[in-house]
């Protein structure tokens, strides 16, 4: 039995979900006006919680956004809202929003953030899952064109992967792909994407245009730990498709193997013996954090 327990910077308190109300002019809220973070803990611990406030800050920059919060005061939040849950491990989510304002688009009209801690039980796909893997779909909703946000930065908008996902789960799959507007593939909805072809491992170079996710990063390093080599750079659809391994990662999932891919077979339909071990190098990392 766990709980769920939330912060809020309007009260200076952790609160239960019921109590955890915020104003409906808040700008989150009206316009997605925010930056976030998804962290698990370890050991009560977020894991990677220095890489994830260093992306929280740039996300927060890319916006121009600015967090009147230190990192202490920010890991403390996050530190006192877990506690708060009494759950041994928790998923943890870290929001920042310009905070309330007028009913206007002018963001010099708000001046006082709001910080939103939000810790549950952490709650992870069972082991068959990670052995059976999951079905994927490439879908045609791309990342966003022409540079009005970057892909880069992690702002509480979401609305284009909820529309990719629709589109997939439309489609008979479990997760989305999306492509750039050039037509690489850039990221899942919520999770980075990598392959795996002749022993090679591969992922999409971030000048694709997406989020350099803390996993992503967490398992590049594995990767050459574990003396394989690693290709970062432009990825095709076709390429997905000829992989003999897919995967997805993302802080809350670890990696995930996608084993249905556009509603064929990826490998033998299990996942693959490079995500295996790489997903044991991971389980062992996330171990030595205890
Ligand atoms: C669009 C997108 N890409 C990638 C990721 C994976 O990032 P991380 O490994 O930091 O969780 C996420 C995580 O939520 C995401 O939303």
């Amino acid at each position: 039995m766990g709980a769920t327990k939330v912060y809020l910077s309007t009260l200076d308190a952790v609160v239960d979900p019921a109590a955890a109300t915020i104003s409906v002019f808040d700008r989150g809220f009206l316009y997605g006006d925010s930056v976030y973070e998804t962290m698990r803990t370890v050991a009560g611990v977020p894991v990677e919680r220095a890489r994830h406030l260093a992306r929280l800050h740039r996300s927060a920059d890319g916006i121009g956004l600015g967090i009147p919060w230190s990192d202490d005061a920010l890991a403390d939040a996050l530190a006192r809202t877990h506690a708060a849950t009494g759950n041994d491990e928790s998923y943890v989510r870290m929001i920042v929003t310009r905070g309330v304002g007028p009913l206007m688009l002018d963001p010099r009209r708000s001046e006082e953030p709001t910080l939103v801690v939000i810790a549950m039980p952490l709650v992870l796909p069972d082991a068959a899952a990670y052995s059976r893997g999951i079905s994927a779909v490439i879908v045609g909703t791309t990342k966003v064109q022409g540079g009005m946000l970057d892909p880069a930065i992690k702002s509480g908008n979401y609305l284009g992967s909820i529309l990719a996902l629709r589109q997939a789960i439309a489609a008979g799959g479990e997760d989305a792909i999306l492509c750039t507007p050039t037509g690489e593939i850039a990221e899942g909805a919520t999770s980075n994407v990598f392959f795996v072809r002749d022993g090679v491992v591969c992922t999409p170079d971030l000048q694709a245009g997406l989020l350099a996710g803390i996993t992503r990063e967490v398992v590049c390093e594995l990767v050459v730990a574990l003396g394989l080599t690693l290709r970062t750079e432009r990825v095709l659809p076709e390429q997905l498709r000829a992989a003999d391994e897919v995967f997805l990662t993302s802080s809350v999932r670890g990696i995930m193997p996608v084993t249905t891919l556009d509603g064929r077979t990826v490998g033998n339909g299990s996942a693959g013996p490079i995500t295996v071990r790489l997903s044991a190098r991971y389980e062992a990392y996330l171990a030595s954090l205890r």
